[in-house]
């Protein structure tokens, strides 16, 4: 499930909405937290309420959940298109405030439909993407359809992934909601029914559940719920089930820990990560192509990433850009710094303090910031001339996972605009690989059917005392981050290396069954690397590889083996093959009695230096 933002709707027989929908909303707070906000039809108007910041702190300062009304709709929102603020928090209005509404996803086709509008006339008051909606559907009633019949008709012209919940004073007793890519579920009880994201959100008030499926619709009354297809308008029955989750489990979807669910959620994140429009892509494209001097600075996961990019600019886009970690940027390379450097900082949280005074001793320097960080908010964005958000949504375990994954694919993305700029690479190769970029989702899934696979080697080798990884290519990259997932989470001392340096030193810390993991994909490194694992095979390591499937020559000689699919492009190869890595570090973990979420000494971000 895509986790951008949390939307909520509750139609009442009796009472006030506001606080109930002010609890949903904060049982979804998990989802995004950069601001809120509810409406509802009061006396034939639509009120609005709604503001920047947590949902606590605009609760004290608007009373967002004082809302007289017994329908209503209410949002968190973690930004995608415009900046947190007021006027980007939703719900959004049409231009006479006659359709209100709430919505989870991203409209790919926005900006086009933004311009169709306003040279009709409609006046927009926020950069949303999710504002065109709320006037398509005024459009529609305009031209005499009703509620339900205006929402299905500017539906039908959406492109791009959305769950939403709509009010209009024409039919104020109703909240329609809509299912796209995005997740929706619906609540039903003798005293209202209800719509959120999630099933924590109305969880304890009641455990009937109904799944809105992808491209219905659902009308909902206090005392109805009527299910349709989006498409035709043709009705679907499905009774409602019981769910018998506590909120804690309903909240991590049933995994037992954040960091399980945010490694399986990688499919659908990743899927909203690619929707990032390729304008901002191709503005970082620009920018870089332009530099005399590029440098990547970043910290522990999001390093890695970086190392992943470093492999990809010098083979596909053929320019030369150096990773710095960024406690050690200004000390090393400050004096290089000028108006002809370019920056492209990336950072998950946006906060980390290494990486801001790197940015802030570029920018004093002269250089331009570019900066990809999952918190659009965040001062990194601030601090950079052109920034992309992620869109991985809210990461809540301390180690990073999805957020990873996510990097990889957008700098990739970035990479193959700048290839594409460059004219280094044929035109149909380039096509090839976009369109494998886009295959990472399903990819992904296949690894992550290997799940219970790796829980095996996990047990088998939980007690050993050190690990190591070792990779060549683009998966040294990989090999260091899945080294770095063992060690937060499991207190080990692992060892990382490219794996050909492995024979000047690590190779005499080798003895019997000491466990080697081995990144190893068929690429370009596959022959040399196969005389790695026979080095460390003939002094008596146990050998865990992770190969593509098919791979004997590897097999062979490992002593524990998990497949991934074939056909994976060696430069898309560290989002896939990280999966397996991210899971053996979460499950010895477990193993060992630590909570992966929440890793002695280590905080989400770090603020200090
Ligand atoms: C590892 C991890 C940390 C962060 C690092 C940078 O799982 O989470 O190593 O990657 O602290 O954080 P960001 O990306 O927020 O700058």
């Amino acid at each position: 499930m895509s986790s951008l933002c949390g939307i909520a709707g509750v139609a009442l027989k009796s009472g006030e909405v506001g606080p109930i929908i002010y609890e949903c909303l904060k049982r979804l707070e998990y989802r995004g937290y950069d601001s809120v906000g509810e409406a509802a039809v009061i006396d034939d108007k639509i009120i609005v309420k709604k503001g920047k910041g947590k949902i606590d702190e605009v609760e004290e300062s608007l009373g967002i959940s004082k809302l007289p009304a017994m329908v209503g709709i209410g949002h968190t929102r973690w930004a995608t298109h415009g900046a947190p603020s007021a006027e980007n928090a939703h719900p959004h209005t049409d231009c006479k405030a006659s359709v209100a509404v709430v919505h989870n996803g991203i409209i790919e086709n926005f900006l086009q439909l933004k311009q169709e509008l306003e040279s009709a006339g409609h006046v927009f008051k926020s950069r949303t993407d999710t504002e065109v909606i709320a006037h398509l559907v005024e459009d529609y009633l305009k031209n005499g359809d009703g509620f339900v019949e205006a929402t299905r008709r500017a539906v039908k012209r959406l492109v791009g992934a959305y769950a939403l919940a709509i009010i209009s004073t024409t039919d104020p007793e109703k909240i329609i909601c809509v299912r796209k890519e995005s997740p929706l579920v619906l609540g039903t009880s003798d005293t209202g029914n209800y719509c959120a994201s999630d099933i924590p959100a109305f969880l304890p008030r009641t455990n009937q559940i109904i799944i809105l499926e992808e491209g219905e619709m659902a009308i909902l009354t206090a005392d109805n719920i009527l299910i349709m297809k989006a498409e035709d308008g043709e009705e679907v029955h499905r009774k409602p089930f019981p769910v018998n989750w506590t909120v804690e489990t309903a909240v991590k979807t049933g995994y037992p820990h954040f960091m399980l669910k945010e490694i399986h959620e990688q499919p659908s994140s990743l899927r909203n990560v690619l929707r990032t429009h390729p304008i901002y892509m191709d503005l970082m494209a620009l920018t870089i192509n332009r530099a005399k001097k590029i440098f990547l600075i970043a910290c522990g996961t999001s390093h890695h990433a970086c190392l992943a990019a470093t492999y990809l600019f010098a083979n596909l886009a053929k320019i030369s850009v150096t990773p710095v970690v960024a406690s050690e940027f200004i000390d090393n390379y400050g004096a290089l710094i000028d108006s002809e450097t370019v920056v492209l900082a990336v950072s998950q949280s946006g906060e980390t303090a290494d990486t801001l005074s790197a940015v802030r001793g570029a920018r004093d320097r002269g250089a331009t910031i570019l900066g990809i960080s999952n918190a659009v908010a965040s001062t990194l964005t601030r601090l950079s001339d052109v920034y992309i958000g992620q869109n991985a949504g809210p990461e809540m375990g301390v180690a990073a996972t999805k957020t990873f994954t996510a990097q990889v694919a957008i700098l990739t993305k970035i990479v193959l605009a700048l290839a594409r700029k460059r004219q280094v690479m044929l035109k149909a190769e380039l096509d090839a690989l976009d369109q494998s970029t886009n295959r990472l989702p399903d990819w992904i899934s296949e690894a992550l059917l290997r799940d219970q696979e790796v829980k095996r080697i996990a047990e088998k080798y939980g007690e050993e005392a050190s690990f190591c990884y070792l990779g060549r290519g683009i998966n040294v990259a990989t090999a260091l981050e899945g080294r770095l997932k063992l060690l937060e989470l499991s207190y080990l001392p692992a060892i990382a290396y490219p794996a050909g340096e492995s024979k000047h030193g690590f190779i005499s810390v080798v003895e019997d069954d000491y466990p080697v993991v081995f990144v190893a994909p068929r690429d370009e490194t596959h022959s040399k690397i196969i005389g790695n694992v026979m080095e460390m095979k003939a002094r008596g390591a146990k050998i865990i590889s992770i190969v593509e499937e098919d791979d004997d020559e590897i097999s062979k000689f490992s002593d524990d083996v998990i497949t991934l699919p074939s056909g994976i492009p060696p430069s898309l190869s560290p989002a896939v093959y990280i999966v397996p890595l991210q899971l053996l570090a979460y499950y010895i973990a477990v193993g060992k009695g630590y909570d992966p979420d929440f890793p002695r000494n280590l905080a989400k971000s770090v603020t200090v230096q």
